[in-house]
């Protein structure tokens, strides 16, 4: 674990908080969906009880490096003054002596918004130089933003470097649910994995194969399985160059004793402006229609299995969901999970947005507010932006205590 918050005395101090504020725009600009702000309040206010001087930093989009006026956090100053209920300063640059001097003037308990950092092109390339003008903000470094925390970017592992580097609660709170799932489940324990193509997942397959008791596939890589199972899938989505993957995988399920569950009924489409459709057998695939979505015999099967589960993680639409005629089967995954007695996880991305779309949010144990984050985090991999903070048993709070060079202590 790592050293949060609560393990440094930040009072007077200048404290440099990486969020992930990369929210979605509505067309006027302004803040579309304020979950992922909301979701740093708790560090923010702490910051504030303990009175720290806050200086928040988030990217917005990809803007490549350079300056794009639609992607200024402007709106999302005022969503987050909204939140707060109070002024929220921002500065159109993120470093330099008028930034630096902006930082200063700052009283215990005020918040100073930077510029997208993205503008800048050092923080991408985590330049050392961007890094180091970054630290000369702050007198500690808080990292926050779980959304962005697999990118080695300047503003979430290469300032670390440079100052004493803790977690926010969010990324705590992401480490700690996702982490205890898969290292200490409450068995039954159920992966249940869609989206469009098996070469996206492989490595989440890999990693939680040894782990589960049942493996539930959905989603446009079902097609690939059930074809290296011997099924016509008509126009259905195939990746033919990971049929013999697909056999593997199912062959090293067998061995291991997982249940791995594939659709046995699929709505199938033409895809035609009128999205006209039919429930098949997967042994039934007419030729010329695609499977969209799971259908009511495998929404079923796939319910009890979840309902019985002690630890459900989920990761991917189980079809075209955002399509109306083919949301029933992401939905039915969705109800289950939020009926089900056991932890249950998403794994951010389209999984979070259709729950959130559903309504079924705060049904569910944990959502994540990272889907790239989560996704490499399910791999098995060690996040970046993780890995240059402080060990919790590091003894001093100084960046020279996370080793040689200051390269990380991970
Ligand atoms: C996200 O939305 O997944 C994070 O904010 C990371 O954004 P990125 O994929 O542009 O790095």
């Amino acid at each position: 674990m790592k050293k949060t918050i609560r393990d440094i005395e930040v009072r007077g101090k200048r404290v440099l908080v990486r969020v992930d504020f990369n929210v979605p725009l509505a067309d006027d600009g302004t803040v579309a969906d304020s979950t992922r702000i909301k979701a740093a309040l708790p560090t923010i206010r702490f910051l504030q009880e303990q009175g720290a001087k806050i200086i928040l930093i988030s990217h917005l989009g990809r803007p490549k490096g350079r300056v794009v006026e639609d992607l200024r956090l402007d709106q999302v100053a005022r969503c987050l003054s909204d939140l707060l209920q109070q002024e929220i300063a921002k500065v159109d640059e993120c470093i330099g002596p008028e930034v630096e001097k902006a930082c200063a003037a700052l009283e215990p308990g005020e918040i100073l918004l930077l510029e997208n950092v993205r503008f800048y092109p050092g923080e991408e390339k985590n330049d050392p130089e961007f890094a180091k003008a970054l630290s000369r903000l702050a007198d500690i470094f808080v990292n926050d933003a779980f959304g962005t925390a697999h990118r080695a970017h300047g503003s979430t592992a290469g300032v670390a470097a440079y100052l004493p580097a803790v977690a926010g609660f969010l990324l705590e709170k992401e480490i700690d649910m996702l982490g205890r799932a898969l290292a200490d489940p409450q068995r039954p324990f159920v992966a249940v994995l869609g989206g469009a193509k098996v070469s996206d997942k492989i490595k989440v397959i890999t990693n939680l194969l040894p782990k589960v008791d049942a493996l539930l596939i959905g989603g446009g890589m079902a097609y690939t399985f059930l074809k290296a199972q011997g099924h016509g899938i008509g126009n259905s989505l195939l990746e033919a160059d990971k049929l013999d993957l697909a056999r593997d995988i199912m062959a090293r399920a067998a061995e291991r004793g997982v249940d791995l569950f594939l659709p046995e009924d699929v709505v199938a489409t033409d895809l035609s402006s009128d999205a006209a459709h039919q429930t098949v057998a997967v042994t039934e695939i007419p030729p010329g229609l695609m499977g969209v979505d799971i259908g009511p015999k495998t929404r079923a099967r796939y319910g009890q299995v979840i309902a019985g589960a002690g630890t459900v993680i989920w990761n991917g639409p189980m079809g075209v969901f955002e399509l109306e005629p083919f949301a029933a089967g992401t939905r039915s995954v969705a109800e289950a999970m939020a009926k089900c007695q056991g932890i249950t996880i998403i794994g951010g991305g389209d999984s979070a947005a259709a729950v959130k779309k559903l309504g079924l949010a705060g049904a569910m144990t944990h959502v994540s507010t990272g889907g790239g984050a989560s996704l490499e985090f399910l791999e098995g991999r060690e996040l970046p932006g993780v890995a240059a903070l402080l060990d919790e048993d590091a003894r001093e709070c100084s960046p020279g205590a996370r080793g040689k060079d200051g390269e990380g202590n991970a």
